[in-house]
């Protein structure tokens, strides 16, 4: 992390504003810097004097203010930090957030900035819990906020569950992650945003069931990793899979097909795009709501499947394509081949072949040929760190020419 970074603090209305005080004394005591705007409803709670003296910063509260619009107009203050945090984000404000709404100096603050943006829930555990509260969140995690889960406790409503701000520290060090995650280390990929997808998808059945697959997202993991060492932004957009988030890498949690094809497409524009989730090319056509249950009569429930989106092939075709698109495939015979056909099939620059008759999937090794319209690179097998790091080179040349 960056020695001295640069807080935009967004208060919002609720009654653990209070703690957004603490918060900005230990951003302060760390080193940081804290500008804060204060909402409407903010400030029935804590008050801009507070903040001023605490962040000893001017406090921001309104978009129609002439002055600071010649001074330091909205567009600059989203820009000028290295990170906007939400502290306490309320139901009502990630609401906002997640429709793109601006209809205050906060709300256009968040909407108008290009720097990460953390958001530290509160509110009441029923609202929390509401299925608009949560499809917000989704929403918001999808296109890249990192919304903090709430504590669980007592609350000031005197009710008990999730929805407590998360202790001042625990921000803190929320804060340090995501500014790490922002500043990877420079080296040939610096000032270049690379998107990597992941793992397999998971297709709902019904509630409780999914269809799968065995990838364990190893090596895209591994991908990201080695391209965040060489210096580039990464963003990765992972299904469902249990491995860490490699050092200085921004993930984005996905767990179907179609949330995957969105996060990818809301993470452009991208200077390379390396696709290595096992994608299901299909998912049930009319997944239950409910679970399914036997009837009894011994009769087993139809499972109609209907096709998945391409991800590659729409990233290959749409206006902001990437420069350098590079695939992978997955085979079982005729490997090279096959990966010559999808090279041409899908658009994209590269296919990585990789052979995964014997136990590529889930294990260490891997044996992967780089199929470009100019040839055959066949890489010897080795560990999949090893062959992130031999792609990840190749992508900074390329990149480089
Ligand atoms: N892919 C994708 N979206 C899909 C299916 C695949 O983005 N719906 C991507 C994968 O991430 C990978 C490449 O396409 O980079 C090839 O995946 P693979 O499963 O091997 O190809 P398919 O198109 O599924 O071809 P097939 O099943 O016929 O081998």
């Amino acid at each position: 992390m960056k020695a001295n970074p640069r807080i935009l603090l967004i208060i919002g209305g609720g009654i653990a504003a209070y703690k957004s005080c603490e918060l900005v004394r230990l951003i302060r005591k760390n080193g940081g810097h804290v500008t804060c705007v204060l909402t409407e409803g903010g400030s029935h709670f804590v008050t801009a004097m507070t903040l001023a003296a605490l962040s000893e910063n001017p406090v921001h509260t309104t978009l129609w203010d002439l002055k600071n619009e010649v001074e330091m107009g909205h567009i600059q203050l989203s820009r000028q930090a290295d990170l906007v945090v939400v502290c306490p984000a309320t139901a009502d404000l990630m609401a906002k957030m997640a429709a793109g709404i601006a209809d205050s100096l906060a709300t256009t603050l968040l909407l108008a900035t290009d720097k990460p943006v953390l958001a530290a829930p509160a509110m009441n555990v029923r609202m929390w819990q509401h299925a608009a509260t949560q499809r917000n969140v989704a929403t918001l995690r999808a296109s890249g906020v990192t919304v903090l889960d709430p504590d669980e406790g007592a609350m000031a409503c005197g009710e008990f569950g999730p929805g407590r701000l998360p202790e001042p520290e625990a921000i803190w060090s929320a804060i340090k992650a995501a500014l790490g995650d922002a500043r990877p280390a420079p080296g040939p990929l610096t000032g270049r945003h690379a998107l990597v997808t992941a793992g397999p998808t998971h297709e709902p059945i019904d509630p409780v069931r999914y269809i799968a697959n065995r990838s364990s997202g190893k090596q895209g993991f591994a991908i990201a990793g080695a391209l965040a060492a060489l210096g580039a932004r990464v963003t990765l957009v992972a299904g469902p899979v249990n491995l860490p988030t490699p050092a200085a890498v921004t993930r984005i949690d996905v767990e179907t097909a179609r949330e995957m094809a969105a996060a990818v497409e809301a993470a452009l524009p991208a200077d390379v795009a390396v696709m290595v989730a096992a994608v299901a090319d299909w998912r049930v056509a009319d997944a239950a709501g409910q679970k399914l249950k036997k009837d009894g009569s011994g009769q087993v429930p139809p499972l109609l499947l209907t096709e998945n989106p391409d991800i590659l092939a729409t990233l290959c075709r749409v206006a902001n394509r990437p420069p350098l698109v590079v695939g992978f495939a997955a085979e079982t015979e005729k490997v090279i081949e096959h990966a010559q056909a999808k090279l041409a099939r899908k658009g994209a620059d590269w296919i990585v072949a990789n052979d995964v008759s014997g136990d590529v999937m889930g294990g260490a090794l891997n044996a992967v040929h780089i199929v470009t319209a100019a040839g055959v690179d066949s890489l010897p097998e080795m560990p999949k760190d090893a062959v992130a790091t031999a792609l990840a080179q190749r992508i900074a040349d390329a990149l480089a020419r």
